[in-house]
């Protein structure tokens, strides 16, 4: 195994051994990327204060989210197409999760099915819902989920639509991907993923695929969501779903106060401030640049939590300081799996908590819960540079 330090170095492992098609379908935002390219950025802004002459011994990255134990309070998000990235990758994204200790997400437009993840994992996992126009599905997949053992439903609220990402549309993007020459060529130097794949019947829409019809073309992402997702997704719908559902709900895709006050008052287990890892809304404030406001207006009554922009412990150390009580990363973990499988998603997790922990240490902190605004420097005007 390579020498790794970083997500960064996941990611450039990521970008040489999978087919661009996939590799530009994670790392990309919609439209102009502002918003993506901000999620990082702004992270970059914020400073940690250091303390010295503190006691270091005992430290503990240890939490819960929603009630569950975790090494750290960070969660894999739902991502759509994992099982592109590698064969089977859900399956190993799950392992990797539920060895390290921290919950793993599916997505519902996963390539490995709810019960292909079930069969091979012990721990159980969350689930994620896009709501369908389709009443029989929502209620079928709900089943699905809670046959399966899944321990809360993460509802996703920010994609009625598709905000459009351009690099989707130029590489043609589907799964399993079409043999187009430039497809072919880029291929040829990705063997190790072609050989993988070979090895796995599991090239589809696993969720969809033999659960839902009438789609022209169920291998394109683009076309499944302009056909199938419920454009008329609405606070009422949420709420029915919620009670369908009748466990532990996290709504996902909050960036506005009043929307988190309707998301607490519908009853969320947890809210995730997120603006989908900028990819639907360009020109939407970054994650953390917004999470403070909404922590003050309801963190008393459900969970925050933030995604979007984490690429290393001290982004989570910064979230958490910021008063979020969970994060959820997910391009970091899919580099991991990229470039090294479950491995890489494993490694992925030891570089965040190992930078999370060794921060917390340097910032004169021992406990994950102790972090607070104070072990931040943040520049004049960064939190109400917009209104
Ligand atoms: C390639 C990719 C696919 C995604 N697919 C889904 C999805 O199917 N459902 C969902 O709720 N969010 C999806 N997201 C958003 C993630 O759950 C999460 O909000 C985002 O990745 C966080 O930003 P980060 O990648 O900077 O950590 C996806 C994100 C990426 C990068």
């Amino acid at each position: 195994m390579p020498v790794i330090t970083c997500i960064d170095d996941l990611k450039r492992l990521h970008k040489r051994r999978t087919p661009k098609m996939f590799y530009d379908y994670a790392e990309s935002g919609s439209y102009s990327e502002q918003t993506f390219r901000e999620n990082t950025s702004d992270f970059a802004q914020i400073r940690l204060r250091q303390k010295v002459a503190v006691d270091m011994s005992g430290r503990s990255t240890e939490s819960t989210m929603v009630g569950q134990k975790v090494a750290m309070p960070v969660a894999l998000a739902p991502v759509g197409l994992t099982g592109m990235q590698r064969a089977d990758g859900e399956i190993k994204a799950a392992r990797a999760a539920a060895k390290f200790g921290v919950p793993f997400t599916l997505s519902t437009m996963s390539i490995c099915s709810i019960e292909d993840v079930a069969e091979a994992t012990q721990a159980p996992f969350w689930f994620q819902i896009y709501t369908l126009n389709d009443d029989k599905f929502n209620r079928d997949v709900l089943n699905r989920a809670r046959a399966a053992g899944c321990s809360a439903l993460v509802i996703t609220v920010d994609l009625q639509i598709l905000g459009q990402r351009h690099k989707d549309l130029k590489n043609g993007l589907t799964a399993p991907p079409k043999f187009t020459l430039p497809v072919l060529m880029d291929l040829a130097t990705k063997w190790q993923w072609g050989l993988e794949m070979l090895g796995t019947k599991r090239r589809f829409f696993g969720n969809i695929v033999g659960h839902v019809e009438g789609v022209s073309n169920p291998s394109s992402l683009s076309t499944w969501t302009a056909e199938k997702f419920d454009p008329t997704l609405n606070w009422d719908k949420i709420k029915k779903l919620m009670d369908m559902w009748g466990g532990k709900v996290i709504l996902k895709g909050i960036l506005d106060v009043e929307d988190a006050e309707m998301a607490a008052s519908v009853g969320a287990d947890a809210i995730v401030v997120s603006n989908h890892g900028g990819r639907q809304l360009d020109g939407a404030l970054s994650s953390i640049r917004v999470l403070p406001e909404i922590v003050s207006a309801v963190g008393n009554k459900t969970e925050v939590w933030l995604d979007s922009g984490i690429r290393s412990g001290q982004d989570v150390l910064k979230a958490l300081a910021l008063g979020a009580k969970g994060t959820m990363i997910g391009r970091a973990f899919v580099y991991g799996l990229g470039a090294m499988g479950e491995p890489g998603v494993t490694k992925a997790l030891e570089v965040i908590q190992k930078e999370l922990d060794i921060s917390m240490a340097l910032c004169g902190e021992r406990n994950v819960h102790d972090l607070k605004r104070e072990n931040l420097l943040i520049p004049q005007g960064f939190l109400n540079a917009y209104s």
